[in-house]
């Protein structure tokens, strides 16, 4: 036996993957290293990691500034509950995140990954209707194809195709609208005074396909929700931190939401850790004698001081080496190459790039299914990782959203990659 079976043998034995059919997706990729953009795999190949593993890692594995704030802030102080006390690392990262997140947002509230900091931004939003007297107001607002996280008010937020169907009767009502400016003025006009608020991935949707939608509807959404005394919600879990050519993709929208929230780059993808941001507004509201009018939320490792300080090294990283433009540059030398390699392909359509983010959708000759589920995303990925490059189509989407280490070579390889999904042989 390789060290690479006897890895996956045992897998086999006790582990349960996420997303991962295991009657048919039986080989994991054995990981024992990784380093800038590359993962080194125990049969002793190497891949790029074109997707920044779930679009957590930022700057590329094993950054060495991320590495030296983990360890330090663990021989410091590990970890404390942060109902009733507080930290350096918490209150300086509130203190540095805050100067650089759109203008009116003055709070931050830590959890654990993208899905709580949905889970807490949709029960700030809600409760503060019910503080204020507004009860009825209690069905969101969403865009057709979104992906908010797994948990149940995540979910509910989320598109249930094909991920939540079986969940639908548990979920609590939302409505859904395409990212354009005059379906979301119709919605909210019937929904009146029912409405509870606007949830949104601005700028790309990621996980329902890396959809792109401009910035004129997101400043028609926020004029929409302000007219109406809605809260506009954020959800930057992955246009965060660069990923779309700008720090945040609200600034680079000129919008200021209510709501914000932040997961994944934020510790630059070392460590699991979220935050949603309030205006200060939402935490008056809060405000009050009565303790039973308090924010009842919180979660074992709700500012974790280890996370955080990783997170202010992550920020100040990000911010020094200019990162929103360095994947700007990454994501515009691999669509160009992509560009170049589809022309007059039938086989691909809709190429399109916002910052580091690059995607087209194949064009399935055999005419299956199309979505998350098609039968041959699999075997794309098999391909891909042939090529020596990590990719995984969300159905039939081919998509590169890779770290700001990336070196120029890499970024051509990861376009050949690209490009042969979209050859037919
Ligand atoms: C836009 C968005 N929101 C929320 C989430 C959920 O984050 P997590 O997987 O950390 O729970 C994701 C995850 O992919 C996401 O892309």
């Amino acid at each position: 036996m390789t060290s690479t079976e006897s890895l996956a043998a045992r897998d086999a034995v006790h582990q349960w993957h996420p997303y991962t059919q295991h009657a048919i997706e039986r080989e994991p990729l054995a990981v024992v290293r990784a380093s800038g953009a590359e993962l080194e795999l125990a049969d002793g190949r190497v891949l790029i990691d074109a997707i920044s593993s779930w679009w957590t890692s930022l700057h590329g594995h094993g950054e060495p500034r991320l590495i030296d704030a983990m360890t330090q802030q663990a021989q410091r102080l590990d970890h404390v509950l942060f109902a009733g006390a507080t930290h350096e690392p918490a209150v300086a990262l509130g203190e540095e995140l805050l100067a650089v997140t759109p203008p009116g947002l003055n709070r931050i509230f830590f959890s654990d990954n993208g899905s709580t900091a949905i889970e807490v931004a949709l029960k700030m939003a809600f409760q503060r209707h019910v503080l204020e007297g507004h009860e009825a107001r209690r069905v969101f607002v969403g865009l057709e194809g979104s992906y908010h996280g797994d948990t149940f008010g995540a979910m509910a937020v989320g598109d249930p195709d094909p991920f939540f169907a079986p969940f639908a009767p548990l979920l609590f009502e939302v409505r859904r609208t395409k990212p354009c400016a005059s379906a979301l003025e119709s919605v909210l006009d019937e929904l009146g005074p029912r409405a509870a608020g606007v949830l949104l991935e601005p700028l790309v949707q990621g996980a329902g396909g890396m959809r792109m939608h401009d910035a004129d509807f997101l400043r028609a959404a926020r004029r929409m929700t302000r007219a109406r005394g809605l809260p506009l919600i954020a959800d930057e879990v992955m246009t965060g931190f660069g990923r779309t050519g700008a720090l945040f993709a609200c600034g680079k929208a000129g919008i200021e939401p209510d709501l914000m929230c932040l997961a994944k780059g934020l510790t630059g993808g070392l460590l699991p850790m979220a935050a949603t941001l309030a205006t200060e507004s939402y935490y008056e509201a809060f405000l009050s004698e009565d303790r039973g009018r308090a924010f009842f939320h919180g979660h074992s490792f709700t500012g974790h001081p280890i996370g955080c300080a990783v997170a202010r090294a992550s920020l100040a990283l990000a911010l020094e080496n200019d990162v929103p433009s360095r994947l700007d540059a990454i994501g515009a030398r691999i669509e160009s190459r992509v560009r170049a390699g589809l022309e007059g392909s039938p086989q691909a359509r809709d190429l399109r790039r916002t910052g580091g983010i690059v995607a087209f959708d194949l064009v399935d000759p055999a005419g299956g299914h199309a979505g998350y589920l098609a039968a041959r995303t699999p075997a794309l990925r098999r391909r891909a990782a042939d090529r020596g490059v990590l990719l995984r189509p969300l159905g039939n989407v081919v998509y590169a959203m890779p770290p700001a280490c990336l070196g120029p070579e890499q970024a051509d390889q990861i376009a050949d990659a690209m490009l042969d999904l979209a050859d037919p042989r």
